[in-house]
């Protein structure tokens, strides 16, 4: 049985590079992307204070995103590519964080209570077409500016942690 170790949050870089440790060895051995995504917002949304949702958006066509696993309340289904802070990370192919939600143009609501926002593009590493995006890992808290440059940095290597553990 896997068991979820807490972390100090006062340090973001050992907090990060705790968080990685834990996601590879969660989904070490398992490469079905949902079962890991189930897992991995499991985890973060566990670890991770001051968030009120955690999970993913997959690309169900070239213009579409999709809900994945996650944990939180209910969300938003489909989101159109280029639409609210999912759409737009997925379509410039790089993270954003909104310290804001209100201040966003075309942020889509899915918890009222949320107040900022950290959207991660999954991109494709390797194989036959490197660099595509598979997804999104949208992470919202109820926190004003509640997500920094470090947790920017932390939580893209943990989407590539969990790319690059799964099947795609
Ligand atoms: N706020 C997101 C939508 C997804 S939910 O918050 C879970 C957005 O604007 O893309």
């Amino acid at each position: 049985m896997f068991e979820a170790v807490p972390v100090d949050a006062s340090d973001p870089l050992r907090f990060h590079a705790e968080l990685d440790r834990q996601l590879r060895a969660l989904i070490a051995g398992e490469r079905d992307r949902i079962a890991n995504a189930a897992n991995a917002s499991a985890l973060i949304f566990q670890l991770v204070p001051g968030l009120n949702w955690a999970g993913f958006y997959f690309l169900h066509t070239e213009r579409e995103l999709v809900v994945g696993p996650f944990q939180g309340k209910p969300a938003c289904v489909r989101i159109a590519v280029g639409k609210g802070v999912c759409g737009a990370a997925a379509q410039r192919r790089q993270s954003i964080v909104v310290e804001d939600v209100h201040a966003f143009p075309g942020h889509i609501a899915c918890d009222a209570a949320s107040r900022s926002e950290l959207v991660v593009p999954l991109i494709r590493e390797g194989g036959t077409e490197p660099g595509t995006v598979l997804g999104v890992l949208d992470l919202d808290s109820p926190l004003p500016g509640r997500f920094s440059e470090a947790d920017r940095i932390g939580f893209e290597r943990l989407a590539a942690t969990y790319v690059a553990g799964s099947d795609w």
